[in-house]
C-alpha cells in the first residue's frame, strides 16, 4: 500500500470522505454496454448471414432456459433510436456495443459487404456522436458467423486471418469516427466456455479445443491490432484492446496463495500475459504445469500450443489500454486428499486441482454463481497495475443480475454504488482507471439464462412487440452519479444520491 492508499484506507475505515475523494476525475468516462446478439434481433433481415448462436439455438433450443433465443431480443435493429435516447437520458459519455460479423459480412468473408449492415452501424455511430456519446465498439462478442464455425471456428488457426480481414473492413468503414475498439470480448468465455458447453459452439473439449482457441484468439487480436496500428492510428489516433474477464480470486488460507496465483494465470494470464506482459508468450509457471499434465496423460504435444518467436513478437504489446470485465470474486483452495476438484469451471479446476467457492459472508444474489464482494474490484485493479505494464484501464463490464423484472432494484443500485466506490479507491491507489461501462443498458438475452436473468438499468417488456424500455431505480441513481460525478460516502446508504 502506498501513502495515498493508506490515507484513503483510513478515511474509509473512519467513514469521513472529503468531497474531493468522492469525485471522479473530470475526464472519467461513464458508459453502459450491450452486445449484438443480446439486443439486436433482426436475425434474418435483409442479407444477414447466420451467426453460430442463431444457427445452434434454432437447432438445439433446449440449450437455453425457456428455449429462448436472440431472434428478436430487444429489437435494437429497429429500435436503435430509442437506445440512443436512453444513453442520453442516462447522461452517458460512452456506449459500448458490438458489431455482428455476419450482419456486416453475410458470408463471414469480405467478398460481400452488406449495405444494410453497414448502414445500421453507421446510423448507430452517427446518432451517438450527435449526442456527444463516444462509441466503444467490440468487433466480436461471441457471435462468430456459422460459416466460419463450420470450418472449425476458433480452433482453426486460419481464423486469425479471417478475423484480420473482417477487422480491416470494420476499420475502413468506421475508424474515422470510432476512437475506442475492442477486438474480441471475453476470450475466456469464448474458448473455455465454448469448449465446455457454456457458450457457442457448445463443445466439450477441455483438453485440446479450448487451448487451440486460446492461442488463435490471441493471434487474431494481434493481427487486427497491427492493422489499426499501421494503417489507421496516424490518421485517427484511436485506441484498441481486447476485453478480458476474470473473476477475482482470493486464497482460502495463506497456504492457498500459490494455487490462487496459478488460478489467476489460468483465467487471466492465458489471455493477457502474451499481450500485456513485458516478456510475452504464455505465463511460464502455468505453461509448465499444463504441459506436464498433458505429458502425464499421454499426449504427444504440449497442452498450450507453443508460440514461435515471431508470434510472441506479433502479439506482445498489442494494446492501448486494458479492458476489464469484472463481476464477482471466488475463494480458492487446493483439494483435500481424496477430494475431487471442482467440476464446473466456476467451481475449480482439474488441471490445478482446486476447489473454488463463495465466502458465505458475502451477500448473495438470486443467480447462484454470483455473490457481492466490492473490494475484489479494487484488489484486481491493483493486481493488474502491478503485474502488467498498463497505462490505462477501462472497466468494460460490471453489473449484477436479478430475477425480478420490476423497477425497484435496490440491490443493483447498491452494487453500482459500492463497486464505483472501489473504482475511486483504486484511482486513489494510483491505478489509472479512465472509464467504466455498466453491464448493461437494458435487460437482454442473457445467454444460457435466456430472458430470466436481468442485468438492465432499463427494464424491457419482452411480451410487448414494441419492447418498451423503462428506467429502473438503478438507472436514475447511475445517471445522478454521472451528472454529479460523485458517489455518496460509504455506510450512508440512506442518502444514495439519486433523484
Ligand atoms: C459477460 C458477457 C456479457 C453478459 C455478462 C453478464 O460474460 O460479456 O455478454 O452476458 O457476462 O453475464
Amino acid at each position: 500500500m502506498n501513502f495515498i492508499s493508506v490515507v484513503v484506507f483510513s478515511i474509509v475505515i473512519h467513514g469521513s470522505w472529503s468531497e474531493e475523494q468522492l469525485k471522479f476525475p473530470p475526464s472519467f468516462m461513464f458508459g453502459a454496454a450491450s452486445a449484438a446478439y443480446q439486443v439486436e434481433g433482426g436475425w434474418n433481415v435483409s442479407d444477414k448471414g447466420l451467426s453460430m448462436w442463431d444457427k445452434i439455438l434454432h437447432d438445439r433450443p433446449e440449450l437455453v432456459a425457456n428455449r429462448n433465443n436472440g431472434d428478436v431480443a430487444c429489437d435494437s435493429y429497429h429500435l436503435w433510436r430509442r437506445d440512443i435516447e436512453m444513453c442520453e437520458e442516462l447522461g452517458l459519455n460512452m456506449y459500448r456495443f458490438s458489431i455482428s460479423w455476419s450482419r456486416l459480412l453475410p458470408s463471414g468473408f469480405p467478398n460481400h459487404i452488406s449495405e444494410d449492415g453497414k448502414n445500421y452501424y453507421n446510423n448507430l455511430i452517427d446518432g451517438l456522436l450527435e449526442k456527444g456519446i463516444q462509441p466503444l465498439v467490440t468487433m466480436n462478442h461471441f457471435d462468430l458467423p456459422m460459416s466460419l464455425q463450420d470450418l472449425g471456428g476458433w480452433a482453426n488457426p486460419l481464423i486469425a486471418d479471417w478475423f484480420a480481414d473482417y477487422a480491416e473492413v470494420v476499420f475502413s468503414l468506421y475508424a474515422d469516427r470510432v476512437k475506442y475498439w475492442l477486438t474480441i470480448n471475453e476470450a475466456y468465455i469464448q474458448c473455455d466456455g465454448g469448449y465446455h458447453m457454456e457458450a457457442a459452439p457448445f463443445f466439450e473439449d477441455m483438453k485440446l479445443g479450448r487451448y487451440l482457441c486460446n492461442k488463435n484468439v490471441l493471434i487474431a487480436h494481434a493481427k487486427a491490432y497491427r492493422i489499426y496500428d499501421e494503417q489507421y492510428r496516424y490518421k485517427y489516433h484511436g485506441k484498441v484492446s481486447l476485453s478480458t474477464l476474470f473473476f477475482w480470486f482470493k486464497p482460502f488460507t495463506p497456504e492457498d496463495q500459490e494455487v490462487t496465483d496459478l488460478t489467476i494465470e489460468h483465467w487471466e494470464g492465458r489471455y493477457a500475459h502474451a499481450i500485456f506482459s513485458k516478456e510475452g508468450g504464455w505465463p511460464r509457471k502455468l505453461e509448465k504445469l499444463l504441459n506436464d499434465n498433458a505429458k502425464k496423460e499421454g499426449y504427444w504435444h504440449p497442452r498450450l500450443p507453443p508460440f514461435t518467436p515471431e508470434e510472441i513478437e506479433l502479439v506482445r504489446g498489442t494494446y492501448d489500454f486494458y479492458a476489464l470485465n469484472h463481476y464477482t470474486t471466488r475463494l480458492v483452495r487446493r483439494v483435500n486428499p481424496g477430494e475431487p476438484p471442482g467440476k464446473w469451471f466456476f467451481e475449480g479446476s482439474d488441471e490445478l486441482n482446486t476447489v473454488m467457492f463463495k465466502d458465505p459472508s458475502w451477500p448473495s444474489t438470486p443467480v447462484y454463481w454470483f455473490s457481492v464482494y466490492p473490494p475484489g474490484l479494487r484488489e484486481q485493479l491493483n493486481w493488474l497495475n502491478a503485474t502488467y505494464d498498463v497505462k490505462e484501464i477501462i472497466i468494460t463490464e460490471n453489473g449484477v443480475p436479478s430475477l425480478d423484472p420490476g423497477l425497484v432494484d435496490t440491490q443493483r443500485l447498491e452494487y453500482y454504488r459500492d463497486y464505483l466506490e472501489q473504482v475511486l479507491l483504486a484511482i486513489n491507489d494510483g491505478v489509472n482507471v479512465t472509464g467504466y461501462t455498466a453491464w448493461t443498458l437494458m435487460d437482454n438475452f442473457e445467454w444460457l439464462s435466456g430472458y430470466i436473468a436481468k442485468f438492465g438499468l432499463y427494464a424491457v417488456d419482452f411480451s410487448d412487440p414494441n419492447r418498451t424500455r423503462t428506467p429502473r431505480e438503478s438507472a436514475r441513481y447511475y445517471s445522478s452519479v454521472i451528472r454529479s460525478r460523485m458517489i455518496h460516502p460509504p455506510q450512508d446508504k440512506t442518502k444514495l444520491n439519486y433523484v
